[in-house]
């Protein structure tokens, strides 16, 4: 693989890996943030008999009042401000006038383009009073993200990730979905590398310092198999088991790495409170 300095690169997907310097850092902060004040703002309203359009409709308003712009919206004939993905769906759920029913759980996933820059996260939030499997879905999912954060540094390598990943949540009785994957972004909404999952340590792409990417591990209580629905977007669980997902946008730093859509109200794992 090769890296190439984003100042230099085209704003184009070549494959190769961007590395960005303090502008890119700061920029990438900037949407970052904004994508997780949405996150922090569309709790309260996650509710039972609330429709998951009118969370949508916030996501746009909350976008344009501080000159962000979803990046899904006309996205590869997307046309939503957010992919939210209740219970079984695994993610790109389109929001939809059905009403949330007690003890659903949904990834609210939302991508903001803030001067160029693309801010990507998603977490979970639950209407009304979740199942006991359900919340613990949440909790491992949340914690393999963070077992993932954990092996970023200059010299650690994709695979490493996704062993970190892969082997806490097997550990847990879960799986990891293989058919989505975190990706390389900046100018561009999804760039190289792709991050996987579940890997080797070792294997994959070496991280450099500058790299910004996502990782965002879906996981499964059942099998990871996943399948589209007939709307070209909509990825569920094969076995219709429930799946969740968590996501933050990151750059790897001299010794280690930066979130860029670290909630400004210290927010982690739902509740949030
Ligand atoms: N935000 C998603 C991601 O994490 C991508 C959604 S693309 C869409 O990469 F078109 F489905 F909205
Ligand atoms: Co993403
Ligand atoms: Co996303």
């Amino acid at each position: 693989m090769t890296y190439i300095n984003a100042d230099d690169a085209p704003l184009a997907y070549t494959g190769q890996i961007k590395l960005y310097g303090a502008n890119g850092f700061a920029g990438m902060r900037k949407a970052g943030q904004i994508a997780a004040a949405a996150l922090d703002m569309i709790g309260e309203y996650v509710k039972v008999g609330v429709t998951t359009a009118a969370l949508d409709q916030r996501i746009l308003d909350f976008g344009i009042d501080h000159n962000a712009i979803p990046a899904t919206l006309n996205y590869k004939g997307y046309t939503h401000s957010s992919c939210i993905s209740i219970n079984h769906v695994i993610c790109h759920g389109i929001p939809s006038d059905k009403k949330l029913k007690n003890g659903d759980i949904l990834n609210i996933d939302i991508t903001y383009i803030v001067d160029g820059w693309h801010g990507d996260s998603s977490r979970m939030y639950v209407a009304g009073t979740p199942k006991r499997l359900a919340e613990r879905l949440i909790n491992v999912t949340y914690e393999s993200l963070m077992r993932g954060l954990a092996a970023v540094k200059p010299g650690a390598t994709t695979g490493d990730i996704g062993h970190a990943i892969q082997t806490y949540v097997e550990a847990e009785r879960m799986s990891v979905v293989r058919d989505f994957v975190g990706h390389g972004l900046g100018r561009l909404f999804h760039d190289a590398p792709s991050i996987f999952h579940f890997g080797e340590p070792g294997e994959g792409e070496t991280l450099a310092e500058g790299m910004i990417f996502t990782i965002e591990p879906m996981v499964n209580i059942g099998k990871p198999n996943s399948k589209i629905l007939k709307d070209g977007w909509t990825a569920v669980t094969r076995d219709r088991s429930l799946s969740a997902q968590y996501e933050h946008s990151i750059g790897v730093t001299k010794d280690g790495y930066e979130i860029f859509t670290g909630s400004p109200k210290g927010y982690k794992c739902w509740p949030y409170e």
